[in-house]
């Protein structure tokens, strides 16, 4: 019989529960106190998890992104939670049973939230949502991302896996990467232009004088992608990302967070900074 094995978690993943917990606590919050509050909101997991994990710190339990968003205040009005495990959508049931308004999908995330996820956070219905966009790495689909940006009322949070893709994708050798990188790559990004900004031109070309390509900052190819959330998805706020380090200080990743409203912004944003000094413990 196959038995759930927790996932466990680095330091970087515990700051990133709480940054979005802090969020989700936040901004429901403000909205519920607005005097005019015609809006519901949806809170959408698509990777969800097993509802829990282990921490590598402390070996204790610490609560996953769902179990965090079901107990905020002021609840929303309906949570989705998507994972391809059956044994994490059982551990997932387990944790929401108190809750009526759960939704648990055991299936690929692209599928269900275009199909029966998205439907339900409709602009025009006075719906908003949440999504919270958690692959391992490099496994999203830059449709999801558009979808979200021309829905105007899903704001984001997403994972930007720059370790994944430098190691895989954005080799100093720009001809060395296999094909099936290559696909995952145009898939997260959209199409092939990610390769335009991954490399810039050297200043000063090879020994035969012919021009060379060398690779850029992590932090100019995050740029790039931080433009591309604003001008080809359409969210008109795109805060600087918050570099998750692990322990050697490495960024593992990149946390975006995208809306269309000035609000979610500014709670973000002081969110980040509150958590930027986060070292591994
Ligand atoms: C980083 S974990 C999610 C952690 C969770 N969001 C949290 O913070 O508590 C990624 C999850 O994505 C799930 N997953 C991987 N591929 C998937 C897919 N194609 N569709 C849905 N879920 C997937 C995995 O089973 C895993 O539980």
């Amino acid at each position: 019989m196959k038995t759930l094995k927790y996932d466990e978690i680095g330091y970087w993943s515990e700051v990133k529960l709480d940054i979005i917990k802090d969020y989700v606590a936040a901004y429901t919050t403000v909205m519920a106190g607005q005097k005019k509050a015609r809006f519901q909101y949806i809170y959408i997991d698509a990777f969800a998890g097993a509802g829990q994990h282990v921490s590598k710190r402390t070996g204790e339990f610490v609560p996953g992104s769902p179990v965090n968003a079901l107990n905020i205040p002021q609840p929303f009005l309906e949570y989705h939670f998507i994972d391809i495990n059956d044994l994490k959508v059982a551990g997932l049931e387990a944790a929401s049973r108190e809750h009526k308004n759960v939704f648990l999908y055991n299936g690929d995330f692209n599928k269900i939230i275009l199909d029966d996820v998205f439907p339900r956070a409709r602009y025009e219905d006075y719906k908003r949502a949440i999504c919270n966009l958690d692959p391992y790495g490099l496994h999203l689909d830059w449709s999801i991302i558009k979808k979200a940006g021309e829905m105007k009322s899903v704001e984001i949070f997403l994972n930007f896996p720059i370790m994944d893709i430098n190691m895989n994708v954005l080799k100093h050798d720009k001809e060395k990467v296999d094909d099936e990188q290559v696909s995952r790559m145009n898939r997260f990004w959209g199409d092939e232009s990610w390769r335009q900004f991954g490399y810039a031109e050297s200043l000063q070309g090879n020994m035969f004088g012919e021009t060379e390509y060398e690779k850029v900052t992590n932090e100019q190819f995050e740029q790039a992608f931080r433009k591309r959330l604003k001008e080809v998805a359409g969210f008109n706020f795109v805060p600087e990302p918050m570099p998750m380090r692990n322990s050697n200080n490495a960024v593992v990743y990149y946390l975006y967070f995208a809306t269309q409203s000035v609000t979610g912004e500014k709670i973000i944003k002081d969110i980040f900074k509150k958590h930027a000094q986060r070292q591994d413990a």
